[in-house]
């Protein structure tokens, strides 16, 4: 089979996609069910359904589009990624994998290629936490990890519930039936920017995900009391903002001095109440990120962590609650999928290097039920999640080939 993906096409699809955005370019903001993700969710379908796929959505979103199999009871092939984009991020963090997926697809059918198995792709509802404090929405109710009563349970900063914001974005049905049913996938291959420096620094062009690190997140609220920034004097006050930066650096401390340097811990976002030049902060939300590729030794940094706020109270007077948003298990690679990644490398001459994903992905809970693997490129200086965030076409456009060749071998 002589596969050759329409590099040009690629790239000006991406750069269309970076056009629905409520940022000013070359920044994108994307959130999950805004009029910007709507306007971007119904371009796609256009361009999947003008490549003879069939198009469908579950209650949260999650969009599949259906290249069938000559073996109708076979189970799926999947891949995808996904198109939100946190507020000031860049282009190519889940889009390189919608779209890279869209053109593998439309490559192996102008090859002729014929699958066995039905090869589906698919774009995933809020991959990013932004809106509802969790990653991977759509991926974990597709998996069962989060039960659709959680996912109820769930509220944006507006404290408009899931169920009321993506019935207004105009998705039907409930959430009860987005889990899939058991021996949905044969196999499931994302293709993602690395968001990391390492092939860039190695000079290698592919990185074959052998591993996804776990995830933690959490919300600190510090309550403390309020007061005039001029009358209570200094031995009296509980100010809940300097309780609060107590343990953001405790929280660093302790994510340096793991031992390990896969250890990281993040805080994120710091809401200050109220907010007032002159006024003692009563009242401080601080969102918690902490991941590990060994699961022991992230759940000891949650354990410090639980201590230090336990020990911060106590010596200054300011209560504070934690709530688990999510403490995920790291998933490894299925070796199937991984052979027929490194299969299709090795047949192109591409050099590749066995990595481990230190960001979190969908294809970390479809794991759960499905053999996955990723597929990485390189991203100029490792950065992501900003609007300078830079994959390079010939590096797109290679990770979509082998994209192509591996689902081949899968789908045959
Ligand atoms: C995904 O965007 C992550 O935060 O790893
Ligand atoms: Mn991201
Ligand atoms: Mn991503």
């Amino acid at each position: 089979m002589n596969l050759s993906v329409d590099q040009a096409r690629l790239v000006s699809e991406i750069e269309t996609l970076t056009t629905f955005s409520d940022a000013d370019p070359p920044a994108v903001t994307r959130v999950v069910f805004t009029p910007a993700d709507l306007r971007a969710r119904s371009w796609i379908k256009d361009r999947c359904e003008e490549a003879g796929l069939v198009v469908r959505r579950d209650p949260i979103g999650n969009t599949f589009a259906r290249w069938p199999g000559s073996d109708a009871t076979a189970p799926i092939v999947g891949t995808g990624s996904h198109i939100d984009a946190i507020p000031n991020a860049g282009k190519y963090d889940g889009t390189v994998g919608v779209l890279g997926g869209l053109e593998a697809i439309r490559a192996l059918k102008a090859a002729g290629f014929r699958p066995k198995h039905s090869i589906e792709l698919l774009i995933f509802t809020s991959e990013e936490p932004t809106r509802f404090g969790i990653g991977c929405l759509g991926s974990r109710l597709l998996a069962g990890t989060l039960s659709a009563e959680n996912a109820k349970k769930l509220s944006d900063g507006e404290g408009a519930t899931v169920d009321e914001v993506r019935l207004k974005a105009g998705m039907s049905g409930t959430i009860d039936e987005v889990k899939l049913p058991a021996g949905y996938y044969k196999a499931f291959v994302e293709l993602h920017i690395e968001q990391g420096p390492l092939l860039e620094r190695e000079r290698i062009p592919l990185g074959v995900v052998e591993r996804i690190a776990a995830p933690a997140s959490l919300r600190l609220t510090f309550e403390g009391a309020g007061g005039h920034a001029g009358g209570v004097l200094m031995p009296d006050r509980k100010d809940a903002l300097c309780a609060a930066a107590e343990v953001i650096l405790a929280l660093e401390h302790a994510a340096k001095s793991s031992g390990a340097i896969d250890t990281v811990a993040t805080v994120g976002i710091c809401d200050v109440f109220p907010g007032a030049v002159n006024s003692i902060p009563a009242r401080v939300r601080l969102s918690v990120d902490i991941r590990d590729t060994n699961l022991d030794r992230r759940d000891r940094m949650m354990k410090t962590l639980e201590e230090v706020c336990r020990s911060i109270e106590a010596r200054r007077g300011v209560v504070i609650h934690s709530e688990l948003l999510n403490a995920d298990a790291p998933a490894d690679s299925g070796t199937g999928v991984i052979s027929a990644l490194i299969q299709a490398c090795r047949k192109h001459g591409f050099p590749f290097l066995p990595m481990t994903s230190r960001a979190y992905h969908d294809s970390l809970f479809i794991s759960r039920i499905a053999p996955v693997a990723m597929l990485f490129i390189p991203c100029r200086n490792g950065y992501s999640h900003r609007p300078d965030e830079y994959a390079s076409p010939d590096d797109i456009a290679r990770g979509t080939l082998v994209l192509a060749e591996a689902l081949a071998t899968l789908a045959e």
